[in-house]
């Protein structure tokens, strides 16, 4: 087991932990996740939600890793071209990926609790659909890799290179951490790695069909996500 994947991390191990994300920090991101894959040979998974931060790591991790485990949480909710690039995404790397579900599908929840949850309560519904099959399916992983940025959110704006996860008892790694969108668009593109043709659209990022909108040239990426509501993260990051 990880010496970091303590419980109650003493003030020790934090601070070496805090020593090891620093060093990290100045390292490229393909390094980043070269480290990763050799320091969990096992049990080290991708969050892949297939946006453009995904597809540079889908990208670096299959140059480093013969069978990586990449998932997606499944909500039933996706827009068709994010399926569409799931299918080319497979094809084109060569792997197959796990598709993680909710316990309800979507017509079980609207039985359950009323047409489009979503719009009523949308934190139920990221917590139905997103946030408890991640808690799910991390249970027996020692190290999850995210494609979150510093400058997404305000949540996000101190996020370690790699921390313990207390949220989820496992390990994070942040490989994109102090990466800007032109960063991540520019790899795309010199690397010819596909990508959801709604970013093209009006779309900087992308989740659940219902709760996500074209955004206005230079208006903040995520205004699109949950647009007219307080919400700006559906909790996997906490
Ligand atoms: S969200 O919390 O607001 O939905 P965001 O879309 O910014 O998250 O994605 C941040 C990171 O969370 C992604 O880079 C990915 O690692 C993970 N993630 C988000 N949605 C999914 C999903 N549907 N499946 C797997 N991972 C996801």
């Amino acid at each position: 087991m990880d010496s970091f994947k303590l419980g109650n991390m003493d003030s020790r191990s934090a601070e070496a932990l805090a020593r090891l994300s620093a060093e990290l920090e100045h390292r490229d991101a393909q390094d980043i996740v070269r480290w990763a894959v050799d320091r969990y040979p096992a049990g080290l998974v991708l969050a892949c939600s297939f946006g453009a931060e995904d597809m540079v790591l889908v990208d670096m991790l299959t140059r480093v890793h013969p069978a990586p485990i990449i998932f997606y949480l499944d909500t039933g909710l996706l827009f068709p071209e994010t399926y569409r690039l799931i299918d080319e995404a497979q094809t084109r790397y060569g792997f197959e990926c796990v598709r993680v579900v909710p316990e309800l599908t979507a017509a079980q929840q609207e039985e359950q609790y009323g047409d489009a949850l979503w719009s009523r309560h949308p934190d139920h519904c990221c917590a139905l659909r997103k946030v408890k099959p991640l808690q799910r399916y991390l249970a027996d992983k020692s190290a999850w890799m995210t494609g979150i940025r510093r400058d997404q959110t305000l949540i996000r704006k101190n996020a370690p290179i790699v921390d313990f996860d207390r949220q989820h008892g496992l390990m994070k790694i942040n490989p994109l951490a102090v990466w800007s969108s032109k960063d991540v668009f520019r790899y795309l593109i010199r690397n010819r790695v596909p990508y959801n043709p709604l970013h093209d659209h009006g779309y900087p990022s992308i989740g659940c069909m219902p709760c996500t909108r074209p955004v206005n040239p230079g208006d903040d990426a995520r205004s699109g996500r949950w647009a007219g509501q307080e919400k700006t993260e559906c909790g996997l990051h906490l």
